[in-house]
């Protein structure tokens, strides 16, 4: 097996095949003058069992476009099976036609991966894991929460109490919570579909002199995190943490969340941030073995 970190991933890539002691496979790669990719593999990949690791983030577009160019080449090239490892899927979100006329984005995109050749897909915490019916190939969404509540557990938090922001991400809060034996819940959130105004809401919970941890699979500008926040304040939180797996962190969004009252914010590094400081190489490297 060798792997084939991409360029968005190089650290995470190299430390997965440092797990799992395989070769890695540099890729030569530059910007033409106009901003289009250039890809090239330093050695043959012919008959060879590889992984490509390739986040989609930051500059979601240009990542999958260098995605598919790598794995297509990967293929041509006579790589006998490609395993694609995409630690952050972009454009999960839009997963439905919430309004007429919509791109249901992640559906193109999967597509696209699946013509590009790809034998199997891996993605950690996908924003909804039901997406990945629409491949054909093999396809699996790994749990960032296996690291993320280990990370928690190693905190000696005092008495933590886990939500998740919306219903959707419920089973985020209930497998962190699992692994720290620990209460959990969660928010209702609603966004308007046209401003992505955000309004967070809930019934009290118990949380008086508790550290409150919300979970979340990514944080973008850190309204949510910041509404919650604030509601497990106004409760009588004693701390309130955040973690999440992917922190693409757009501008303002660590002030936000700070002036909201979060006292710390953790993230795994499927996307290199300041925070990233979780890593999800051992449960990439786990199911590679
Ligand atoms: C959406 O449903 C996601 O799970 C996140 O809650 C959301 O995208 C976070 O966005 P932001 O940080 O901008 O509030």
């Amino acid at each position: 097996m060798i792997v084939v970190p991409g360029p968005s991933s190089v650290d995470l890539g190299k430390r997965v095949a440092g797990l799992i002691s395989a070769e890695t496979v540099d890729l030569d790669y530059k910007n033409f003058p106009d901003g289009e990719s250039y890809l090239r593999l330093s050695r043959s990949v012919e008959g060879e069992d590889v992984v490509l690791i390739h986040t989609t983030y930051p500059q979601q577009d240009k990542r999958l476009i260098e995605l598919l160019l790598i794995t297509d080449a990967l293929k041509d090239l006579g790589a006998e099976r490609v395993r694609v490892v995409v630690p952050y899927m972009a454009y999960a979100r839009q997963d439905t036609r919430f309004r007429d006329g919509e791109a249901v984005s992640i559906r193109t995109l999967l597509r696209l991966v699946e013509a590009s050749g790809a034998d199997e897909f891996y993605t950690v915490d996908i924003h909804k894991e039901a997406t990945l019916g629409a491949f054909k190939i093999k396809a699996k969404n790994l749990y960032g929460t296996e690291v993320i509540g280990e990370h928690l557990g190693m905190m000696g938090l005092k008495d933590p109490y886990i939500l998740s922001p919306d219903k959707g991400a419920i089973m985020i809060a209930k497998r962190v919570a699992e692994r720290l034996g620990a209460e959990y819940g969660n928010f209702e959130k609603t966004r308007d579909r046209i401003t992505g105004a955000i309004t967070v809401r809930g019934e009290a919970v118990d949380v008086r002199g508790k550290d409150a941890v919300i979970v979340d699979d990514l944080i973008s500008t850190g309204g949510t995190i910041a509404n919650a926040a604030r509601l497990l304040k106004e409760w009588g939180a004693k701390r309130v943490l955040a973690a999440c797996t992917h922190p693409l962190l757009v501008a303002g969004a660590s002030e936000r969340m700070r002036e909201a009252g979060v006292d710390e914010v953790l993230g795994t590094d499927t996307v290199s941030s300041p925070i990233s400081r979780i890593s999800v190489a051992p449960l990439i490297a786990k199911e590679l073995r």
